[in-house]
């Protein structure tokens, strides 16, 4: 493991489309470098290696499993970013190495997996050994200013939210890999992929879901497994409601928004930037200046809320303290998605207690996807 002298030395393991993120995040970190890369793909993880030595970094060693490069290369921290169905596994052997982890969203697609993955967190913590999930929207300035906001008390009692993705994903975006669109490695199609990190959002604004109500189709993407097309309504300890809508089926130039309400004040979230922000009653009072002026588009994957999240992470690491974002945060997102799509399967309102501790855990969730019922 580093000491606070040495550069954080991570491995990616995966070395697909949100591995390269993963590297190029760590390779603009001074006090960070990518000394290994694994994947099953030989030619995915030279092409990444090429990439990180094009952009003028040490030349990382590149390997088939992570126990290979555990042996051959000096890591501190295993960057997860395999398919979902396999997070929780690789999560374990890199802590079963004493390694830092961060796992890639979501936890994984299997909540006793998840499950396990978070009682192997909490014994490795207290070897001082750091597990986190990415959650990066936690990370936006705007979402950062709102959750302030709520646990200040500054929104006065909550009372509604709603949350949409209206996103587009073509049929050859799904046949990109084998994995996507499938059960077993994507684990769910619009809101297992897409629309968790604004669900993970909603939870973080909201507190934990009492009830939840759902209905999960396939409106525009015939040959996948999974639905392309959700809405739930949830309801809230605090007595709050919210709606949700994830779809991958939207024509192309949907948003991303999420709006909070309450007694006193209130905010809207688009494309993960602050539009709206009241609070203490005040009729305007927009923190404009203290979000980034950076204003992605939709579904164009930057690096900022992964840079954002490698400062916390790292930090936590240098400090000895646990990760802002910890695997029971990612563990409350796994089972909020699956309460979702339990409760399309099963045609009736679910309790997100009754999910998490895994009263549900044997509902084979993909006969609930489908046109509604008649
Ligand atoms: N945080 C975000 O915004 C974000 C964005 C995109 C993807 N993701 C998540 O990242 C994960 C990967 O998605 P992607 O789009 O990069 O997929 P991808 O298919 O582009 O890449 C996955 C890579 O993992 C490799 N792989 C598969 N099984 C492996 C194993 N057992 N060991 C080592 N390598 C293995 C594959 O060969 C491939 O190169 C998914 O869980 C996805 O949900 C997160």
């Amino acid at each position: 493991m580093a000491d606070s002298t040495t550069p954080h030395q991570v491995a990616i393991v995966g070395c697909g489309i949100i591995g390269r993120t993963h590297a190029d995040t760590v390779a603009a970190r001074p006090d960070a470098t990518v000394t290994a890369l694994v994947d099953v793909d030989p030619a995915a993880a030279k092409a990444l290696a090429t990439r990180l030595t094009e952009a003028g970094q040490p030349e990382p060693k590149v390997y088939g499993d992570l126990d290979a490069a555990v042996a051959g290369s000096d890591i501190s921290l295993v960057a997860v970013c395999v398919p979902s169905g396999t997070h929780a596994a690789v999560a374990e052997k890199a802590l079963e190495h004493k390694l830092h982890v961060v796992v890639e969203k979501p936890l994984d697609v299997d909540l006793a997996k998840g499950r396990r993955l978070g009682a192997a967190a909490t014994r490795a913590a207290s070897h001082g050994v750091v597990c986190s999930v990415i959650s990066q929207h936690r990370f936006d300035p705007g979402s950062a200013i709102v959750a302030e906001a709520i646990r200040a008390g500054r929104f006065g009692t909550l009372t509604s939210a709603t949350a949409t993705v209206a996103w587009w994903r073509s049929d050859e975006y799904y046949a990109s890999a084998g994995w996507r669109g499938t059960w077993a490695q994507d684990g769910g199609g619009a809101l297992m992929n897409q629309g968790v990190h604004t669900l993970d959002l909603l939870l973080w604004f909201m507190g934990r879901p009492v009830t939840i109500q759902a209905q999960a189709i396939r409106a525009a993407h015939h040959a996948i497994e999974v639905e392309d097309t959700l809405v739930a309504t949830f309801t809230f300890e605090s007595g709050a409601v919210a709606t949700l809508h994830a779809t991958t089926a939207a024509y192309p130039g949907g948003r991303t928004r999420i709006a909070v309400h309450g007694t006193e004040g209130g905010a809207e979230i688009e494309d993960d930037v602050l539009r709206r922000f009241n609070a203490d009653g005040a009729k305007e009072d927009l923190p404009v200046a203290e979000q980034s002026a950076s204003d992605a588009s939709v579904q164009q994957l930057s690096i900022d809320g992964h840079t954002r999240q490698y400062a916390d992470i790292l930090g936590a690491i240098d400090a000895g303290t646990s990760a802002g974002i910890t695997i029971q945060d990612g563990i409350e997102a796994l089972a909020a998605v699956r309460a979702v799509y339990i409760a399309s399967t099963l045609q009736r309102p679910i309790k997100f207690e009754d999910v998490l501790e895994g009263r549900y855990d044997d509902v084979e969730v993909s006969r609930g996807i489908g046109l509604p019922p008649k």
